[in-house]
């Protein structure tokens, strides 16, 4: 057995059937394996979201990324039309990113952030401010999306405090919108898959309505017409709990996981009238929206509408090392910090809250979105990419196609009595074909990386077409 056989056979150990014992044997030797470990088992790891049983019976992996693609263990290309999962903005291995973690991690491997510091986290939040909406310059770090939310969430409650408002409680999310997987994200979210067996929820949480309208706005190109009067059910919340129990309203710009819902015309303007007119704090969750997914820096920006707090993740280092943020307003900082009783004056935080490596990655990522205009380029680019993704309006299959910046979303018919196996198996088909996306109920949802080409976006609605034809 030659060497480059023995490091494919560890790479590969856990799925390949035939890896050869030898090496497996050589790699428990050499303390790489433990007793509980066996070779060929996928069994150990609970994978998330994701259906056990049936993707370890038949597993996509892959082993490697570079810019646009990312590479099975054969070496096959695979596109990927989701960035990761909304992160990897400026494209797979970024080198100067990958060079930065690198660097950080000989200098400074870890430094916690209580009660003492390190540069690294105070020079990253420097730099987000400049991107960030004037005055939302606080910066809270934490390690994921669904932390940021909970932090976002914390805020708002500890700032009605703080401000002599205690009775300001309430936390009001919307219909199919996607807040993470932690227990004030779930429960302000609305999906129901994601609620139904976790309990009771956080209590004093109300819903708004979605936004989805596909009979009034189907194939709408960007932002539908329909819908900005739905923002008006707030008042009604209102009516019902009295603005004086809400602390705040929290909602995606633009929701994601839940199939590429984008606001009507007028609605987050609206939203956030309401808030201001009933002393509510609005939070808008940017985790997959933030660095340049419109085109500008933030949704913020791009709807002209200024948040209290904005929550951040994913591509605020490219996804290369765990990390989010809250950005919240100076306005919530000052009077946290004011009116404090005790010495801390927010009792939260994180272990890895501000790490060197993640902020090393970010500073990083973000000399590369300025070096490459990639929020410039992703604006350039996304009436190509609403031409191409319209295109496919006549696809078998297909009743909406939703866009905005570089994100879209088109939604099939799902089929008779099993919704979700349509899609589920355009996925399985379009992987077999050398493109990733992502979907979600019988819903299709893209997000390329911004350094995404025309050509590859030719690629990715070839591939979904011909897919969809051989689909019942
Ligand atoms: C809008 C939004 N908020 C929060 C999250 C949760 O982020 P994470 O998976 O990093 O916890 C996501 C994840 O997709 C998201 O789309």
């Amino acid at each position: 057995m030659n060497c480059n056989h023995l490091r494919y056979a560890y790479q590969t150990w856990v799925y390949e059937a035939d890896a050869p014992l030898a090496a497996i044997q050589s790699s428990v030797q050499n303390g790489f394996m433990t007793d509980t470990l066996r070779p060929n088992s996928l069994d150990a790891f609970w994978m998330p979201f994701t259906p056990n049983k049936a993707f370890k019976a038949d597993p996509r992996m892959v082993v490697r990324a570079d810019k646009m693609h990312y590479y099975t263990p054969e070496g096959r290309a695979i596109l990927d039309a989701t960035s990761g999962l909304w992160c990897v903005a400026a494209g797979h291995n970024q080198p100067k990113i990958v060079e930065a973690i690198r660097k950080a991690a000989g200098e400074l491997d870890y430094a916690g952030n209580f009660n003492m510091g390190h540069p690294l986290a105070f020079e990253f939040a420097n730099r987000l401010t400049g991107l960030l909406p004037d005055r939302l310059d606080r910066i809270f770090f934490t390690n994921s999306g669904s932390e940021s939310v909970e932090t976002a969430l914390k805020i708002a409650l500890a700032y009605q405090k703080a401000r002599g408002k205690p009775g300001k409680y309430r936390l009001v999310g919307r219909e199919r919108a996607y807040h993470g997987v932690n227990f004030g994200g779930m429960s302000v979210g609305g999906m129901t898959r994601n609620r139904m067996n976790f309990g009771p929820m956080v209590s004093g949480v109300d819903h708004l309505p979605h936004t989805h309208d596909i009979t009034r706005n189907a194939f709408s190109r960007g932002q539908p017409e329909h819908g900005a009067e739905i923002a008006d059910v707030l008042e009604r919340l209102i009516y019902l709990h009295d603005a004086s129990t809400i602390a705040a309203v929290i909602v995606e710009p633009v929701a994601g996981s839940t199939g590429v819902l984008v606001p009507p015309r007028g609605y987050l303007q609206r939203l956030r009238d309401l808030c201001t007119k009933h002393d509510i704090l609005l939070i808008l969750d940017e985790v997959i929206t933030g660095f340049g997914r419109l085109g500008a820096p933030f949704a913020s920006q791009y709807f002209e509408v200024r948040p209290d707090m904005i929550t951040l993740a994913k591509a605020i280092n490219n996804a290369t090392v765990p990390m989010g943020a809250v950005a919240a307003s100076r306005e919530i900082y000052d009077t946290m910090l004011a009116s404090s009783e005790t010495p801390i004056e927010l009792f939260h935080g994180y272990t890895m809250t501000g790490h060197p490596l993640a902020c090393a990655a970010g500073m990083a990522t973000l000399d590369v979105f300025k070096e490459q205009r990639l929020f410039e380029r992703a604006h350039e680019i996304a009436p190509y990419w609403e031409d191409a993704l319209h295109s496919l309006g006549d696809a078998r299959h297909v009743i909406d196609i939703r866009n905005l910046g570089l994100i879209g979303g088109i939604e099939l018919e799902p089929r008779p009595g099993k919704p979700t196996a349509r899609a589920l198996e355009a996925f399985r088909a379009c992987f077999d074909k050398g493109l990733l996306i992502r979907v979600t109920g019988d819903i299709i949802a893209m997000s390329p990386p911004l350094i995404v080409e025309k050509t590859h976006i030719d690629q990715m609605v070839d591939t979904i077409r011909g897919v969809l034809q051989t689909l019942e």
